[in-house]
């Protein structure tokens, strides 16, 4: 009898199609291949059971076995095309690359801060006419204290700090040399500003640290007076604060100036009303500035009867952190890029 037969293979294509349709990997779709349509398979069995059927059934059941072996090649293809592309879509999503995310960059160099600060220093000087002068870093006692009325045994050169070289020369403390430097060479009128290092033998700490920048200004002609120095300082301030200030010069006390003033500005952080910032006092002091002494202009071969000037001095250190709110100048020196790209 043929029916059993057949109903085993349909019993049989049922369950390999429900297998199949359980394999979830081209792994599992093999090993499904091999259990029932491999050379030792399932199916390859009932195709030599044929022989045990009687010869008039054989061919029903051959057919049989053929359509049903070639109905499963059909749908084994079809879920292997099917799972090659899961598998494909898989692979591809999990190797993705999101083109749409903001790229790392490169990172762009920029100018240190300090930079900045002198070029912008510079930039308002030259607009209200002063030409850039220099001078060595490396200086003699001559330029740096006796030219500019600070004699040996003075006070003043004890406050300096100075790093002496073991050749006999020393770093400068202060631009101030540039106006001797310069005044050597030059007769009036001139006015000039002199940015650069300077150096001192401090301890590192918050508002000191052994090497500074500073900007000289020196203004020699004739009938120059306090007016021109107050005007001067007040349009260079108002550019580099980018704002009107309260601009106030305080008697004080410099060798190589006569009068001397330190200029205060109005506390940037509480106008004026007084805060921790000024102290309570509602100014903040940003510069030493004078009247150039004349013992200095004579040093220099200038007739102090004939000519007179104005000088300053500022750090761009301390402008700079007035500015931008910088509480330790050392972090100008520490080279963190957090820091350095913080500050335009
Ligand atoms: N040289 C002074 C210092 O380093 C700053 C200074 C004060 C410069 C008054 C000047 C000036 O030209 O007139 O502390």
């Amino acid at each position: 009898m043929v029916e059993p037969f057949v109903e085993g293979i349909e019993r049989l294509e049922r369950e390999a199609a429900s297998e199949l349709a359980a394999a979830a990997s081209v792994a599992a779709l093999e090993a499904w291949r091999v259990r029932f349509l491999g050379k030792n398979g399932i199916l390859t069995e009932q195709l030599k059971r044929i022989g045990t059927l009687g010869t008039d059934e054989r061919p029903r059941a051959g057919q049989l076995v053929n359509q049903v072996k070639k109905r499963l090649e059909d749908a084994q293809a079809l879920r292997r095309a099917a799972l090659a592309l899961a598998e494909e879509e898989a692979r591809a999503a999990a190797e993705a690359v999101d083109v749409t995310l903001p790229g790392r960059g490169a990172g762009v160099a920029a100018l240190h801060p300090l930079s900045v600060a002198l070029r912008r220093i510079e930039d308002i000087f030259t607009g209200l006419g002063f030409l850039l002068a220099d001078g060595p870093e490396v200086e003699d006692e001559f330029h740096n204290f006796e030219a500019l009325n600070i004699p040996a045994h003075h006070p003043a050169r004890a406050m300096h700090d100075t790093f002496y070289l073991e050749t006999g020369g020393l770093l400068r403390t202060h631009t101030s040399t540039v106006q001797i430097r310069f005044m050597e060479q030059h007769r009036p009128p001139f006015q000039i500003i002199a940015p650069g290092r300077v150096y001192r033998s401090d301890a590192p700490d918050p508002t000191h640290s052994p090497v500074f920048h500073q900007v000289e200004g020196l203004v020699v002609g004739e009938e120059v007076h306090m007016g021109h120095l107050k005007a001067t300082l007040t349009a260079f301030l108002e550019a580099f604060f980018g704002r009107r200030l309260a601009v106030r010069l305080r008697p004080s006390y410099f060798p190589f100036t006569e009068p001397s003033a330190e200029v205060d500005i109005g506390c940037l952080l509480c106008q004026g009303v007084g805060c921790r910032v000024c102290k309570g006092t509602g100014y903040v002091e940003v510069l030493g500035c004078g009247l150039v002494h004349p013992a200095v202009l004579t040093r220099v071969d200038i007739d102090p009867e004939r000519y007179s000037g104005f000088a300053f001095g500022m750090g761009v250190e301390r402008l700079l952190m007035l500015k931008e709110g910088v509480a330790d100048v050392r972090l100008f020196y520490e080279n963190d890029v957090r820091f350095l790209s913080s500050i335009r």
